[in-house]
């Protein structure tokens, strides 16, 4: 199916399910004074969840449509696009609570969804408090629509844990990453080790080993072979991707992003790129890295500095080679465990590549 076709499909479909999923079962009414914030939640659970890139649907439908060779039942592969959509549900969730954690202002080009929330209430506290439990509300929805597409699906009660054992990953992943913020500055291959042990929890987890364990549970498979082929795809491709996002951080532009440029260098995050820095530079420029991270904030000028050393130590040229380096063992477990010249193999290889266009 065309980039543009399967977009066609996913993307209303992610707001009926919300939409669906969001609405209150009672008959009792919530009492007037309160249903305008209510109102203001759903609203933006629908304005949030909008703009997604949508990589890890489409590598889910992907990997579906190899697993069943094209040939899934219309109403099987209606089931699998729920579930596809349900992951994306996920990722919103996630990602507003990532923008409260990581005090992101802009989000898909838009407001973060704690900032929208704070101008509606004109209150910074009940925005951000808003926030938390629309992430826990869109978190919800996500598991209330993919366990109603799995019973449309082989092995749903599978499909079910799966999709819980993504969630636990993602949240050990964020106390991960906010635990490495932590990690000293003077060792940084422990540092490079640590980042990137939190990309496996916080990024891959959700981002690409989930979306192809799910569809292959969706596809009948056996679920230790589908957890043994999607940590083999995955796992490298997810870090890969994670590495270019932090990289995108650095030599993006928001304009393309829809994030803001340099935010994890104003937060001060421990990034991988951070340590090659650290490991790369000469003495002087060390001593500048650290003090710039060990300070309580860091304005324009400074930002600008960290990404003029993280160009000029190399750091920035060390990550794109990880990237290709993790991309290449992507690839080959890719063509090992599905070599074919089928178009849902070459469709599978395009959706996987999706990940890394900085490789
Ligand atoms: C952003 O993921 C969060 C990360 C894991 C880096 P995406 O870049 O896929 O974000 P959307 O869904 O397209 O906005
Ligand atoms: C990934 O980390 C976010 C999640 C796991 C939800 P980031 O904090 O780098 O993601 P962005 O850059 O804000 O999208
Ligand atoms: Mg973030
Ligand atoms: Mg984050
Ligand atoms: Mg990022």
């Amino acid at each position: 199916m065309s980039v543009a076709a399967e977009m066609t499909s996913i993307e209303p479909r992610i707001a009926e399910l919300i939409r669906h999923s969001m609405a209150l079962r009672e008959t009792d009414g919530v009492a007037g004074p309160c249903a305008g914030v209510l109102r203001d939640v759903v609203s933006q659970a629908l304005t949030s969840s909008e703009g997604g890139k949508r990589l890890r649907a489409r590598l889910a439908l992907a990997a579906f449509d190899q697993a069943t060779h094209g040939d899934a039942s219309d109403e099987r592969r209606a089931g699998m696009l729920d579930l596809a959509c349900a992951i994306e549900v996920f990722q919103t969730a996630a990602l507003v609570h990532d923008d409260i954690i990581d005090e992101s202002d802009l989000r898909r080009g838009k407001p973060s969804a704690h900032r929208a929330l704070s101008q509606a209430t004109h209150s910074d506290a009940i925005g951000r408090g808003l926030g938390i439990m629309l992430g826990d509300l869109l978190a919800t929805a996500s598991v209330d629509i993919a366990d109603d597409a799995s019973r449309r699906l082989a092995s749903s009660d599978g499909i079910v844990a799966a999709f819980l054992n993504m969630h636990k990953e993602v949240e050990v992943g964020q106390v991960l990453d906010l635990a490495v913020e932590l990690a000293p500055l003077d060792d940084p291959a422990a540092l490079a080790d640590a980042s990137l042990n939190v990309f496996r929890w916080k990024t891959a987890s959700y981002t690409t080993i989930a979306p192809i364990e799910l569809a292959l549970l969706a596809a009948g498979h056996d679920p230790d072979e589908s957890r043994r082929t999607a940590l083999a795809i995955g796992r490298p491709l997810g870090l890969a991707f994670q590495l270019a996002d932090d990289l995108l951080d650095v030599v993006g532009s928001s304009s393309r992003t829809g994030k803001p440029v340099g935010g994890d260098i104003r937060e001060g995050k421990r990034t991988v790129l951070l340590a090659d820095a650290l490991d790369m530079a000469s003495p002087a420029e060390r001593d500048e890295l650290v003090d710039a991270f060990s300070a309580p904030s860091r304005g324009d000028d400074r930002v600008g500095r960290v990404i003029a050393l993280f160009e000029s130590t190399g750091a920035v040229a060390r990550s794109r080679e990880r990237i290709a380096a993790l991309w290449d063992e992507s690839r080959a477990a890719i063509a090992g465990t599905c070599a074919g010249d089928a178009p849902e193999d070459r469709a599978f290889a395009e959706a996987c590549a999706r990940f890394v266009p900085l490789a």
